[in-house]
C-alpha cells in the first residue's frame, strides 16, 4: 500500500490519478519506485504533460528535477527520459552525447540526424536552443575532427526534403559516385558525405538499391574494411538508420544485452524512444532475428527498478 499523504482541501478523482504519485513523492515516507512505475509508466505523452504541470501548479517545483533527487541510477535515467517531451528528450541526449564525444555516443547523434523526419529534427534543434543557448551545429562542430567533423556536421545541419519521389538515372550515377569512392577506400570523401547528407531518405534508399544490383553486393558490405574503425562503423549507421531503422535498433537492443553487464544506457534510449511508436515493429525483428523475446532479454538482463520499468514500457510487467 501506498503511504499518502493527502493535501487538506484538494479534490480528486480517479481520472486524476496523477495527483497520487504528486503527492506521493511530496510525502516524506520515502519514495516508492514501485508507484512511480506503476503510474508514469501507463501514462502516454499528453497525460505525462497534464502531469508535470499539475505537479508545478501544485508545488512550485519542477516534477523532473523532484524525480532526480528522489530516483538514482539507471532508473532515475529512464525515468527522466521519459518524463521530457520527445523533442526535447532528443535534445538533451545530443547534449549529453556532444559533450561526451566517445563512440558509442555518436550513435545518438547519428539517430537523431537519420532517423527522425526532416521536420522532428529541426523542431529537435529548436529545442537544442531552447535548451542550451547555442545550436546542435556548433557544439558538434566544435567536438569533432576530421572526417567525423565532415560527417557529423553535415547531417545535423541538413534539411532534407521528405518526399518520396524518385529520380531513378540520379540514383544510377551516385550508387557510381558511391561505389567509385568506396573502392578508392575514400570514406571520407565529400561526395558520399554529400549524398548521404543531402539527399532525401527515398532517394539515399533508391541509391543503396541501385548499388546493390549494380555492383552485386550492399553498399553496407563495401562499408566492412577494419573492423576497428570507428570513422566505417558511423557510416554503416547511418546507412542502416536511412534504410531500415527498425533492423538497425533491434541491433542495438541485441548489442545491448548481449554486452558484459548490459549497455543499460542504449536499453533506455531506444525503448523509452520507441515506446510510444514503434516498439513493436522492433519488438518483432528483435525476435525473428534472435529467437528469443525482447521481453525476456530485458528480465534477464536487466535488474531492480529499471528493469520493471523497461517491462512496464514494453506492456510486459507481469515478467
Ligand atoms: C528501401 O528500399 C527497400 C527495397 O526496395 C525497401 O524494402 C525499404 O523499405 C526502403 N526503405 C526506405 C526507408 O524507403
Ligand atoms: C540469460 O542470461 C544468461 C547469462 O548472460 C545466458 O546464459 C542465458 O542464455 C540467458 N537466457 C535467456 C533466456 O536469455
Amino acid at each position: 500500500m501506498m503511504n499518502i499523504r493527502l493535501v487538506p482541501n484538494l479534490t480528486f478523482d480517479s481520472s486524476t490519478d496523477h495527483f497520487v504519485l504528486i503527492l506521493y513523492v511530496l510525502s516524506g515516507w520515502g519514495t516508492d519506485e514501485k508507484v512511480i512505475i506503476s503510474i508514469l509508466g501507463h501514462r502516454d505523452s499528453t497525460q505525462r504533460k497534464l502531469i508535470m504541470l499539475a505537479y508545478e501548479e501544485l508545488y512550485q517545483e519542477n516534477l523532473i528535477d523532484r524525480l532526480k533527487s528522489e530516483l538514482s541510477g539507471d532508473f532515475e535515467e529512464a525515468a527522466i527520459r521519459w518524463m521530457l517531451d520527445p523533442v526535447d528528450r532528443d535534445a538533451v541526449m545530443a547534449n549529453v552525447a556532444v559533450k561526451n564525444f566517445v563512440t558509442p555516443d555518436i550513435r545518438v547523434i547519428l539517430e537523431i540526424a537519420c532517423v527522425r523526419s526532416p521536420s522532428e529534427l529541426l523542431a529537435v534543434k529548436q529545442a537544442y536552443h531552447s535548451l542550451y543557448k547555442r545550436s546542435l551545429e556548433e557544439d558538434v562542430a566544435m567536438h569533432t575532427t576530421g572526417d567525423f567533423h565532415k560527417l557529423l556536421v553535415a547531417l545535423v545541419s541538413t534539411y532534407r526534403y521528405d518526399g518520396d519521389e524518385i529520380d531513378s538515372s540520379l540514383a544510377l550515377s551516385e550508387a557510381k559516385i558511391l561505389h567509385n569512392a568506396i573502392k578508392e577506400k575514400a570514406f571520407g570523401h565529400e561526395e558520399i558525405i554529400r549524398i548521404l547528407s543531402t539527399r532525401s531518405k527515398a532517394q539515399v534508399n533508391a541509391t543503396f538499391n541501385c548499388y546493390k544490383d549494380e555492383y552485386g553486393a550492399s553498399i553496407t558490405k563495401g562499408l566492412m574494411g577494419d573492423p576497428k574503425d570507428d570513422f566505417l562503423a558511423a557510416l554503416r549507421v547511418v546507412v542502416q538508420c536511412i534504410r531500415s531503422p527498425h533492423k538497425y535498433f533491434a541491433k542495438v537492443l541485441n548489442d545491448a544485452v548481449n554486452k558484459q553487464g548490459a549497455d543499460e544506457d542504449a536499453l533506455t534510449r531506444v525503448i523509452v524512444t520507441h515506446a510510444e511508436k514503434d516498439l513493436n515493429n522492433i519488438i518483432e525483428l528483435y525476435f525473428q532475428r534472435n529467437s528469443i523475446s525482447l521481453n525476456h532479454a530485458v528480465a534477464n538482463h536487466s535488474s531492480g527498478d529499471h528493469k520493471a520499468f523497461l517491462l512496464t514500457l514494453l506492456g510486459a510487467e507481469d515478467l
